[in-house]
């Protein structure tokens, strides 16, 4: 893994276990707490995360100056112990001035380049809840953690946009998806300047010369969801005919890319509208969407309010890519991964969601889109060596997880015929909103609505290293 390059695969490096991970001594005789853990045990990053408690709600309260890119604040965490704890540990990478437990001044130190270990006064007992209090400043863009920063930082403000992790250059956390939490965000920038952020804008004031902007996200949220963009937007606001608030954001600076983006993003709440016929209601309370600045080409299904980077935009117009972004707020955001290995539930059906839409808008059926992919690539394509169900932490975004993540939603499709097809679709968010799911979930989950063995369809669109024999269209008959 040492030798892959790239910013992706550098991304990737930070979640590799640091070196303090194993622990070390810290049992205190007799007592029975010991340590959590340094990592929340995921095998594709076993520093992610951490174990021994589980956090309800974040509370951040900072400020950001564009023209140095300092970032200092407080976060307030309020945390579950899942056992009796001698110390435990936080992911973050900026600098700590302080940490109180329940009030009282704790110790910390670091390890690694992103671990904060905290001793409090006294051990936490099991299902104890307390406020955790890490008083923090730091330069996000200066932060190199696997020799790398996922901040961008832009002419007039800084984002934090990543996946599988961005939180640990703004906020402290215990950074997995399996511990899903609430947020609020609130970022003082200087008058003039905009913070957006996930959720509810619930309010904005400015005082001397600062602008404070107060955002809610409260449905449970994965920390790699969590977003900042500062900078100098436009914002535009609508209400959907469900009565959610739509906020959307577009950086002053897009250039040419400006018309695209708006014709695009604007259109969030008919995209919403159109995927709740597929999927069932829309799972959060806020939509929209922001473009800042940045160089980069990707798009990330943030929280209520994706990021799309304006390269998105470079070719016209680009509403598959809000489908594919909002698509995700059912299957990724509301079901999260279990573990990173279960990207699939994420972005095969986020993928698929774009076929779907196609489909609607004439531009081609998903069949015709799954026999173009099964067709454009001879068997020995390395395409076809990626595994979607376990793909490795390399090859997690790899576009096999993608297009041949759909496939085997179509080959799915015809199996078990539309009817069924489409229960299975609308009734997964439902049965897992809010929580978390593996691939292993989801194959059980549609052989129980289906009453289909689908195990060996399954293996072979998903678990083997080689392309299929059948095409997507014949293997339904098999
Ligand atoms: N979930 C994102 C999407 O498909 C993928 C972002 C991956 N890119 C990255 N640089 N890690 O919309
Ligand atoms: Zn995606």
């Amino acid at each position: 893994r040492l030798l892959v390059t790239g910013a992706l695969s550098a991304s990737l490096l930070l979640l590799v276990p640091a070196s303090a991970a194993a622990g070390g001594p810290g049992r205190s005789p007799g007592d029975g707490a010991a340590p959590g853990a340094p990592g929340i045990g995921d095998p594709y990053y076993p520093a992610s995360g951490n174990g021994g408690y589980d956090v309800s709600h974040y509370d951040l309260r900072l400020r950001y100056r564009p023209a140095t890119d300092l970032l200092e604040g407080t976060a307030t965490i309020i945390a579950t112990a899942l056992e009796d704890l001698t110390r435990f540990n936080l992911d973050f990478g900026l600098t700590v001035s302080e940490v109180r437990v329940n009030g009282r001044e704790a110790a910390f130190t670091r390890s690694g380049d992103h671990e904060l270990e905290v001793t409090p006064v006294t051990p936490l007992r099991k299902n104890r809840t307390v406020p955790v209090v890490v008083r923090y400043a730091g330069k996000p863009s200066e932060l190199k953690i696997g020799g790398w920063t996922a901040w961008h930082r832009t002419p007039d403000g800084g984002v934090a946009a990543q996946e599988p992790a961005s939180a640990v250059w703004w906020f402290p956390s215990n950074d997995h998806p399996l511990d899903k939490a609430t947020f609020d965000i609130s970022v003082a920038v200087p008058d003039g300047t905009q913070a957006i952020s996930n959720g509810v804008l619930r309010s904005r004031s400015s005082r001397l010369g600062w602008t404070r902007w107060n955002w809610r996200s409260d449905r449970p949220q994965a920390t790699y969801l969590a977003t900042l963009a500062v900078g100098r937007f436009d914002i535009t606001t609508d209400t959907t005919a469900n009565g959610l608030p739509v906020l959307n954001a577009y950086s002053r600076d897009l250039g040419d890319n400006a018309g695209a983006a708006r014709a695009s993003v604007e259109r969030t709440a008919e995209v919403v509208e159109w995927l709740e016929g597929v999927f069932g209601p829309y799972p959060f309370n806020a939509l929209g969407g922001y473009v800042p600045n940045v160089p980069s080409g990707y798009a990330l299904e943030t929280q209520t309010r994706p990021f799309y980077s304006p390269r998105q935009f470079a070719a016209g117009a680009n509403v598959s890519v809000v489908v594919h972004e909002m698509a995700h707020q059912w299957y990724g955001d509301s079901v999260s991964v279990k573990g990173w290995r279960d990207i699939w539930i994420n972005e095969g059906f986020a993928r698929y969601s774009q076929w779907l839409w196609s489909e609607k808008e004439g531009e081609g059926t998903a069949q015709e889109l799954a026999d173009h992919v099964y067709a454009l690539r001879p068997a020995d394509d390395p395409f076809w060596t990626v595994k979607p169900g376990d793909p490795g932490p390399d090859r997690q975004f790899d576009l096999a997880v993608y297009d041949r993540g759909a496939l085997a939603l179509q080959v799915l499709r015809n199996k078990i015929g539309d009817e069924d097809f489409f229960t299975v679709l609308r009734g997964w968010p439902a049965e897992y909103a809010d929580g978390n799911a593996s691939v292993g979930d989801f194959v059980a989950y549609a052989e129980r609505i289906s009453g289909r063995q689908l195990a060996a369809l399954f293996d072979t669109w998903l678990y083997q290293p080689s392309k299929p024999a059948l095409s997507p269209g014949a293997a339904a008959g098999a």
